[in-house]
């Protein structure tokens, strides 16, 4: 990353403000912002960079955090709360007003977007369950989510509208849990398909000083780390052990728990800098941490244990002939091709590239899970096998495909002979299933 901020001329900003606009407007991105930065004088501006990114097509979601204020409200009630780790216990009886404190603070920030002249929603938008008992200790009214619901949330962002997510979720039967906004965003991030989520708080980047770090991350001239990847983040929070109490170590894991939930990109900034959300998202410099995972981070070979998995994804696929059947014997023999796409442990996606000689591969046994489509996964697999193909040494590669072929040319691939195949692969070209055939040169 170059540090080219101040030399920048305001037409290098403006175009590369466009780039990024055009990268991601229509995509979802989940602001979590800790009550302290509603406070801070800046709070309109941000609310107001919210707004106009809201109005500029990009799907803003807005998780507010309200523990500071929960706690002044108990504190007026003399109600003590007691806390497992990091994590309250809401007594049953606290827990009017912690629904009061929680809503109050969800209104501020409504307020301060129609400043804007922008509309948003606060609604229920968590079904959540109670924690039950923790350790031997009753969690009371303390939840965690049980569902994002996307459909409602889908429905008030294509209005252009932000849907506001405060801190409290309702059982299937309508009773109110106190849920921590960490665990609202992480779970709306992950449900919505976010392209980004924001952890704005006063702690702002992950500095360097006070820590023991690895020793090769880049960090800028004030000590800031301006990129990390999850693996770089479990090394952290490794080294510098329980997250307990640091809130910018928790922050680092919730970063790192969205990462391996599918969030590509996650940024934590200070909410008092003026004009962070933009600089992080319309500059290359940015002003916080960025989390990143690398687009293939989540795709590696398949291993045998994998194969049901696999199996599962592809059965209704071959049903319906849109694949070719294999079975885990087939597939165990040629285990080395396959890739899968692992997102916390579970398969949702798969594909595999065969080699058949005269420098040429096909992709096949591309599939992902119906839950997870849309969300790049396919597009990604055929990447990394581009990449393997291209590693191998191979000059071109083909897919026989016989319902997906717009879907190939979307990714470069253009139609091809069957006479074009290798041999080999010509030989047992099925006439009666009639694919088509695309290829890729990979020069
Ligand atoms: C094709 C397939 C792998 C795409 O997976 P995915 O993870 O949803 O793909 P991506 O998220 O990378 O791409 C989604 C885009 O492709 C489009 N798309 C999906 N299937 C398509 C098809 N059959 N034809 C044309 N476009 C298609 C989607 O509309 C979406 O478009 P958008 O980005 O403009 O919204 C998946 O739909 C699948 O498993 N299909 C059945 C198996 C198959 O046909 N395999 C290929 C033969 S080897």
């Amino acid at each position: 990353m170059t540090n080219t901020a101040l030399s920048q001329g305001p037409v290098d900003l403006i175009r590369e403000a466009f780039h990024y606009q055009s990268r991601f407007a229509g995509s979802t991105m989940v602001f979590k912002i800790d009550f302290p930065v509603t406070e801070d004088p800046n709070f309109p501006l941000l609310m107001k960079d919210l707004a106009l990114l809201a109005q500029t097509g990009f799907r803003v979601v807005i998780v507010p955090g309200a523990k500071e204020w929960i706690d002044t409200v108990l504190n007026e009630h003399g109600i003590v709360s007691n806390y497992s780790g990091a994590q309250r216990i809401t007594q049953s009886a606290a827990m009017p007003f912690v629904e009061m404190a929680a809503f109050h603070v969800a209104t501020r920030f409504m307020t301060a977007l129609s400043g804007s002249r922008l509309d948003a929603v606060i609604g229920n938008f968590v079904r959540a369950r109670g924690l039950g008992v923790v350790d031997g200790l009753d969690m009371e009214s303390t939840g965690t989510v049980d569902k994002i619901f996307t459909g409602s949330i889908n429905k008030i962002l294509d209005l252009r509208m932000p849907p506001i997510l405060p801190c409290i979720g309702l059982s299937a039967a309508g009773k109110p849990y106190n849920v921590a906004s960490d665990e609202i965003a992480l779970a709306a991030a992950a449900a919505l398909g976010a392209a980004k989520l924001f952890i704005i708080s006063l702690n702002g980047a992950f500095r360097k000083e006070g820590r023991r770090l690895p020793d090769d991350l880049e960090t800028d001239e004030n000590g800031r780390i301006v990129r990390l990847t999850p693996v770089e983040v479990e090394a952290i929070l490794a080294v510098n052990g329980n997250a307990h109490g640091d809130r910018p170590l928790q922050e680092l894991a919730l970063a790192l728990r969205a990462s391996r939930a599918g969030v590509e990109r996650i940024h934590i900034i200070d909410g008092r800098e003026e004009g962070a959300v933009l600089r992080e998202l319309f500059s290359n410099l940015g002003s916080g941490t960025m989390v990143y995972a690398d687009a293939y981070e989540s795709i590696r070979p398949l291993k045998s244990a994998d194969i049901p998995d696999i199996l599962r994804l592809m059965e209704p696929l071959m049903r319906q002939g849109i694949l070719i059947r294999r079975d885990s014997v087939v597939i165990q023999e040629k285990k080395e091709d396959y890739a899968v796409f692992e997102i916390d442990g579970s398969i949702h996606a798969c594909g595999a590239l065969h080699e058949w000689g005269e420098d040429q591969g096909e992709i096949a046994a591309v599939a992902t899970d119906m839950v997870y489509t849309d969300r790049g996964l396919g597009r990604r697999i055929v990447g990394y096998l581009i990449d393997k193909a291209k590693k191998k040494g191979l000059q071109r590669i083909f897919v026989l495909t016989i319902r997906t072929q717009d879907w190939f040319e979307s990714l470069g691939f253009a139609e091809a002979s069957v006479e074009s195949l290798p041999e080999k692969r010509r030989k047992i070209y099925d006439k009666s299933r009639g694919s088509k055939v695309f290829s890729l040169d990979l020069d």
